[in-house]
């Protein structure tokens, strides 16, 4: 018999709980094209009153809440200012090159939070002719640097200075910031102009992401939508899991969060140079550097567990619902001895 692998790749692993399923196979379901999927309905004003919003929109994925809000902030020629690593940036297959004709001004996001300084430097290059940035996307929690949290201070800083361009928060991990943090989901997304979370991380749900903003925005992002082929039908069946999700999976993520820390502290024993960076990573990811990432990584499949490289020499484990106190432990004990 196969040993069972400890898989700590991505909280995207998680699969639907009993209540999920349950919640899915009698869902209220109709035509979400003509509006008239009660469950959907429900999902998305439920995501826009947590997150101070006046209407959300529900689509299959992540990538898709940020690809439509590149193409609701930007118009073709157009700049998005924007933190070097972030999914927008390397993860979504040079989706806003090719979906919306933009190009991005990257910011330094080594520590997850951009310095705005930064942004006003890059603002400044209008004056240089350079092409105008229309809009600045943020990630929060920022996946590249550990999960590391943006404060609402943090936020309105970068809103501040840019000075009425609309901001966009990629939360695809926002509820682990707001549980992280003890900051209100609220605190975190008034100061942005759009907001995306992913149900299908931590969350667990099987599919699924929204996005929120102003009422009329959310009604082109409806059109925007339907022109990437996201518009779904009885789509009620996911979304009743999405419901679950964002109503019982939220305060657990704190689970989520001590296991990653229990995890950061061996790898700081083991490696005591990582120390400072591991142990201040405040969520579920845990990402260090190594000298031969690929081969750790490929020792520990050995020894039946999973972990992923983001970069050259970056390891990455993510903490998630699969994964209990006894499969940390023994993580961390295999990492202790690692060679
Ligand atoms: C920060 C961030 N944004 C967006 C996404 C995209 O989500 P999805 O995989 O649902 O398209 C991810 C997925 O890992 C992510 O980590």
């Amino acid at each position: 018999m196969a040993t069972q692998q400890i898989d700590l790749r991505s909280d995207t692993v998680t699969t639907p709980t009993e209540a999920m399923r349950e919640a899915m196979a009698s869902a209220l379901v109709g035509d979400d094209g003509y509006g008239e999927d009660p469950t959907v309905n429900e999902l998305e004003d439920l995501y826009a009153q947590r997150v101070g919003k006046e209407a959300a929109v529900f689509v299959p994925s992540g990538v898709m809440a940020n690809q439509i809000a590149v193409r609701l902030l930007t118009n073709p020629g157009d700049v998005i200012a924007v933190g070097a690593r972030q999914h927008v940036v390397l993860y979504e297959m040079g989706g806003a090159a090719k979906n919306s004709g933009v190009q991005f001004a990257l910011l330094d996001d080594s520590d997850g939070v951009v310095d705005p300084a930064e942004l006003l430097i890059a603002l400044e290059g209008e004056v240089h002719h350079q092409p105008a940035i229309a809009a600045v996307f943020l990630e929060n929690t920022h996946m590249p640097s550990g999960g590391r949290i943006w404060s609402p201070a943090q936020i309105n800083a970068i809103v501040a200075i840019a000075h009425g361009r609309p901001v966009h928060v990629d939360g695809a991990r926002l509820f682990n910031a707001a549980i992280a943090s003890g900051h209100s989901v609220r605190a975190l997304t008034e100061p942005a102009t759009t907001v995306m979370s992913c149900l299908s991380k931590g969350l667990s749900a099987p599919v699924g992401s929204l996005l929120a903003g102003p009422a009329a925005l959310m009604e082109q992002a409806r059109i925007e939508r339907k022109r990437l082929g996201g518009a779904m039908r009885q789509a009620g069946i996911l979304a009743a899991a999405g419901i679950v999700a964002l109503e019982t999976m939220i305060e657990r993520l704190r689970d989520d969060h001590a296991r990653a820390h229990y995890l950061a502290q061996a790898i700081a024993e083991r490696w005591p140079d990582q120390a400072e960076r591991v142990l201040s990573q405040p969520t579920n990811v845990v990402v260090f550097t190594h000298d031969d990432a690929e081969g750790f990584v490929s020792w520990l499949h050995q020894n039946n567990v999973q972990a992923g490289t983001i970069a050259d020499g970056v390891v990455r484990f993510v903490t998630h619902r699969g994964i209990d106190d006894a499969a940390i432990e023994q993580c961390a004990a295999l990492i202790k001895r690692a060679p």
